[in-house]
């Protein structure tokens, strides 16, 4: 987009040449040394198709060491660096950019690094490779009565090490806590090709500053998360789901505080999703389903489709006749008291995971109704979609504007959908957005991180002598600026000439 022309170029980066890529090749072997168009293509665009990169190598190591050699190689090169997970990220931190005019970028992929260490089942503390796709894990973890502590859309592709370097919220923070608290370790490697071992399984180490913390939603910005160790809670025998249709945004937290009293220790996720966000995936599912000629699944499983708001509400506990009472009565409760307006129980597991199809498909259906312009913002639930409806009187009929998100967490997802990217759009809603969310000391990015996109915005949620201690964080542990250039902080603190 127009960001690429504002951007001045970090000019002190190596042109890629020949003997690099026999380097790689002698380190990696040829067939992990990837020259292939295609291949490149997708590892050089976003999940959602807005920025690009052409870098023209992917590197796929196999072992820490070989990540370690590689970053040693690249940095004494001056070679940039993008690591890459899933590519699932949705703020252009993922692929390369301003690349296309000297080949400077080297894509690294640890996908191949998808081992898994070692389980303890007294302790819970899972160990493995940074590659592990998150779904593969939970799979694991499922055969052993565990499960992940952390869940999301894009399980199927995002790895555990994208999701540590994005501090990822998702599905259950409400209930586990973010990955701050879960990863227990983490083993890292450095932009110099040092190699960090922070690979504790340990809940208490107060032995000086807990540097994994550091590693822990930096983006690639600061090293390369080549293993984990995390904290996976026991698979409790009683999960219920409940989607339910609120007349009012008013209700919506009302019916949040009463979650939260009436179900305490067994909520395990609040989700919302308003009645346009509903619209797009009913339109998208219809579609899809009409393809697969099969017309169940992720329809609105309420009987009317004329609601304003839908939650989603999911308990999980170890003891089935006491929570679904307990759920039961908070239902009939809240219907009494006009909390809620209809709402269904999920009677068995397929029809929870219908349920759960239809709020996380909110992102591919927006990504199928046109361009989508993506805000993922903290803020306080009571002003939350005030937002959303400002949005709403300031585009009128030019775009639609949807909200969704984590409302147990106070995230809202705000997004604004049109048939094209346009200038005229664009001005209506930057920079009121980040001014709106900073008036209320909100954050611009409550869990997808700042990327590409909001790298400059960062100063509507962090104050200037914060950032200038992270740009000397940047410029300690990678001096060369080569890990993930223009991503996360300002390019002058992210980049040394
Ligand atoms: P990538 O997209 O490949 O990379 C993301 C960032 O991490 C980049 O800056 C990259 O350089 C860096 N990175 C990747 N791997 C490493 C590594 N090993 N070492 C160092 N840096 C690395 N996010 C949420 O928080 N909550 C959600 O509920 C959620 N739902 C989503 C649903 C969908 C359908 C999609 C497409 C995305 C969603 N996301 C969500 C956004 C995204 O952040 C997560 O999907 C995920 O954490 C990214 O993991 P990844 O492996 O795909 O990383
Ligand atoms: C979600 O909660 O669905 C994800 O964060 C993805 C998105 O915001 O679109
Ligand atoms: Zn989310």
């Amino acid at each position: 987009g127009s960001a690429a022309t504002e951007i001045q170029r970090n000019t002190s980066f190596s042109t890629l040449n020949v003997d690099d890529i026999s380097y790689f090749k002698e380190i990696l072997g040829e067939k992990n040394v990837i020259q292939d168009k295609d291949v490149l293509l997708n590892a050089n665009t976003d999940w959602m198709r807005k920025y690009k990169g052409s870098s023209k190598l992917l590197l796929q190591p196999k072992t820490t060491n070989e990540v370690s050699q590689i970053l040693k190689y690249c940095n004494s090169r001056r070679l940039a660096v993008v690591p890459q997970g899933g590519n699932t990220g949705l703020v252009g931190g993922s692929v390369p950019v301003f690349d296309e005019v000297k080949s400077c970028h080297v894509i690294i992929n640890v996908g191949s690094m998808n081992n898994i260490i070692a389980f303890d089942k007294v302790s819970g503390t899972l160990v493995c490779e940074a590659g592990c796709i998150l779904e593969n894990l939970v799979s694991f973890l499922d055969d052993q009565g565990f499960i992940m502590p952390l869940d999301l859309g894009a399980k199927g592709s995002c790895q555990i090490g994208g999701n540590v370097s994005t501090n990822a919220g998702g599905l259950r923070l409400v209930r586990y806590g973010s990955l701050h608290g879960n990863v227990l370790g983490l083993e890292v490697v450095l932009a110099n090709g040092d190699v960090l071992d922070m690979l504790g399984t340990l809940r208490k180490d107060n032995t000086g500053y807990d540097l994994k913390h550091l590693f822990i939603g930096s983006e690639g910005s600061l090293g390369i998360v080549t293993k984990v160790s995390i904290l996976t809670p026991l698979k409790l025998s009683s999960v219920n789901l409940a989607f339910l249709a609120c007349k009012d945004y008013f209700s919506c937290q009302k019916l949040l505080l009463e979650a939260k009293s009436k179900l305490g220790e067994i909520l395990s996720a609040f989700e919302f999703l308003d009645n346009q966000a509903m619209d797009l995936v009913r339109y998208f599912w219809l579609e899809k389903l009409k393809v697969l000629n099969h017309l169940e699944g992720a329809r609105n499983p309420l009987h009317s489709s004329m609601h304003n708001f839908y939650v989603l509400i999911e308990t999980t506990g170890s003891n089935e006749s006491y929570d679904r009472e307990k759920i039961e009565a908070f239902l009939l409760r809240s219907m009494e008291d006009g909390l809620i307006s209809d709402g269904v129980l999920a009677q068995d597991i397929n029809q929870a995971s219908s349920f759960w199809r239809i709020r996380e498909g909110v992102p591919e259906a927006l990504m199928k109704a046109g361009a989508v312009y993506k805000y993922d913002l903290s803020l306080p639930v009571e002003k939350m979609y005030d937002l959303v409806e400002e949005m709403r009187l300031r585009l009128g009929q030019t775009a639609k504007v949807i909200g969704y998100g984590h409302l147990g967490d106070g995230n809202l997802h705000l997004n604004i959908s049109a048939p094209q990217y346009n200038d005229a759009i664009f001005a209506q809603i930057e920079p009121y957005v980040y001014e709106w969310t900073s008036k209320h000391r909100g954050s611009i990015s409550a869990e997808h991180g700042l990327g590409l996109m909001k790298a400059n915005k960062i100063f509507y949620s962090k104050s200037p002598e914060t950032v200038q201690v992270m740009g000397s964080i940047k410029k300690l542990l990678d001096p060369n600026g080569i890990l993930n250039p223009y991503k996360v902080l300002p390019y002058l603190l992210s980049s040394y000439h």
